[in-house]
């Protein structure tokens, strides 16, 4: 079996690759993006022992046919990752992310075998706010108004002015990003669709909530908030959560989401789907700071700032009951077990240097998309 892995360098791809038996040939393409990769433009040496890597960005896929040809099955992780950057990067996102796809496609037409099956990575991000309910019927309300907001309203109103309940996101919700980033990442979505069903290639969708765990770049102050809130509590400085503290996000180690993956992979069903992936679990942020300082022995120095991101979403978590009907019991590692491991691996790693976090919170303030509520 050859597997091709886009974008294989990255925290999914890593865990991914340590558990793919040994037998099966890998082809990792990934471009190494300085983002990411700030300390090392190589791969690391164990990645280049295990796979045959190319250092190139997806969207130049056409001149490594010959590395591909003979592919089973295609895990496309390649992507720019950070929601609140893809708000003014807005070309980076839409060329790496849609793009990057449609190229992708472009060789698999060239091919003279096309591959089994193409697992995408999709994220929680195309169901924008998702679902509410007023207990009576299935809503998708307008979302938070810039009003609202800035009147320190946090949750999600129906049109009478009423607070709405979140419903755990449903692969059957209707898609509404809020962000470029959900945008790309529908867009690729539909894009495998339309071309994997001409072909009669297996497409497994997966929508991934917030995926954290060891090995989580940490020099990226786009993405991961798990890491932004370790480094504070470890270092004792004062750590701002916006809003009223009380978003929700669903957290799933990474260890799940890599078994997930895999899972996919290997499947020897005929299987085109979209499939949620999260614990199922809703947490506020405060809950995550507390655990984190719990885990750490600290007090966190934790204030809620009243702040917010424009195009973020109050509350987020997965319907896990899709995947449990395809492949059984679902039994995810707990928040607390997920971030014991986490802060083992923390502890030996050299933390964000906090004017990194700064300056990227800079950049979203000057382009209007941090803003702060009325006083
Ligand atoms: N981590 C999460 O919480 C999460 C949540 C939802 C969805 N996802 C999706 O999972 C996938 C993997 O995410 P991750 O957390 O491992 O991110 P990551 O940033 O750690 O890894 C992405 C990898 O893709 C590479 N890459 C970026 N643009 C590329 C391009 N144009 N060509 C080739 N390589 C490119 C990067 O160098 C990096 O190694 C992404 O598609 C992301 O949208 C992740």
């Amino acid at each position: 079996m050859k597997i091709l892995i886009t974008g294989g360098a990255g925290f999914i791809g890593k865990w991914l690759i340590e558990k793919i038996p040994p037998e099966v040939e890998i082809v990792v393409i990934d471009s190494l993006d300085k983002q990411v990769h700030r300390k090392s433009q190589d791969f690391a040496p164990e990645l280049i022992a295990r796979a045959k890597c190319i250092k190139a960005d997806v969207q130049e896929i056409a001149d490594y046919r010959e590395s591909v040809e003979g592919t089973d099955v295609i895990v496309h992780l390649a992507a720019q990752t950070g929601t609140g950057q893809s708000m003014y990067e807005i070309s980076r996102y839409v060329q790496d992310n849609a793009n990057g796809t449609a190229k992708l496609l472009e060789l698999i037409s060239a091919l003279d075998r096309k591959p089994r099956r193409i697992v995408l990575s999709s994220s929680r991000a195309v169901y924008g706010d998702g679902a509410y309910t007023n207990g009576q019927n299935v809503l998708y309300p307008k979302g938070r108004s810039l009003e609202n907001l800035q009147r320190g309203i946090w949750e999600v109103c129906g049109s009478e002015g009423e607070i709405l309940t979140p419903l755990p996101m449903q692969e059957t919700h209707l898609t509404k990003p809020t962000s470029v980033y959900g945008l790309t990442k529908l867009w690729q979505e539909q894009l495998l669709e339309n071309y994997c069903e001409s072909q009669a290639i297996d497409l497994v969708t997966l929508r991934f909530q917030n995926v954290y765990g060891p090995k989580q770049e940490l020099g990226n102050p786009y993405t991961g908030i798990i890491g932004i809130f370790t480094n504070a509590i470890s270092q004792g400085s004062p750590l701002e959560i916006f809003e009223d503290g009380l978003v929700t996000r669903d957290f799933v180690f990474i260890g799940d989401v890599a078994d997930a993956v895999i899972k996919c992979v290997a499947d020897t069903r005929p299987l085109t789907t979209t499939i949620n992936v999260g614990s199922g679990r809703a947490v506020t942020l405060i809950e995550v700071v507390e655990t984190i300082a719990q885990l750490l022995h600290k007090k966190a120095d934790f204030s809620v700032s009243g702040r917010f991101r424009v195009g973020d979403v109050r509350h987020a978590v997965a319907d896990m009951n899709h995947y449990e009907t395809i492949f059984g019991k679902w039994q995810p590692t707990s928040l607390k077990a997920g971030l014991a491991q986490y802060l083992e691996w923390y502890l030996h790693q050299e933390p964000l240097n906090p004017s990194t976090l700064q300056a990227s919170l800079k950049e979203m303030e000057q382009k209007g998309l941090l803003l702060a509520k009325h006083t």
